[in-house]
């Protein structure tokens, strides 16, 4: 398992590319923990019934490692590490983007019949959310200056 910080740059978010076989009749995508990113997969979930002004996210983690992949449609990912922002666009099922603890995250802009799979280090843990963006920014910028 990848170490934690109070407070992790946004560079430090990587779109993941993930072995895909394509042929006339589909296409297959698989993903490994351990593998492609560095941590075991302990839960799954997934966001459906998506419509194009849904906002989701809206928090930060402080343990949690995720990784948030578009298996239909596209998606923006607005990550944020307090300091610095920048937006993503999730458009290939075979691209996850990585996304460390500390950073808060939004996603936004779906696609019609968009569906976004997580990948996540740990299974539920409310104690794990960050869910107010003030207190994100003081636990951030409080760390950066030690
Ligand atoms: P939340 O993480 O806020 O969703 P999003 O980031 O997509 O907006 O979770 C929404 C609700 O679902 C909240 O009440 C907690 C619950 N939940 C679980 O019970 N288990 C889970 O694994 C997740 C991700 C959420």
């Amino acid at each position: 398992m990848i170490g934690c910080n109070f407070s992790m740059h946004i560079n430090e978010c990587k779109i993941i590319d993930f072995p895909e076989f394509v042929d006339s009749t589909g296409s297959l995508t698989f993903v490994e923990g351990m593998n492609h990113f560095d941590f075991v997969i302990h839960r799954i979930y997934y966001l459906t019934r998506l419509t194009e002004n849904s906002i989701r996210g809206g928090h930060a983690h402080k343990a949690l490692y995720q990784v948030v992949i578009p298996i239909s449609g596209s998606f923006e990912v607005c990550i944020d590490d307090g300091i610095n922002s920048k937006r993503v666009r999730l458009t290939r099922p075979n691209q996850g983007l990585l996304i460390t603890p500390f950073i808060w995250r939004t996603l936004e802009q779906f696609s019609l019949n968009a569906i976004c799979l997580v990948l996540a280090s740990d299974r539920y843990n409310e104690d794990d959310y960050i869910r107010n963006y003030e207190s994100f920014r003081n636990i951030v910028i409080s760390n950066s200056n030690v």
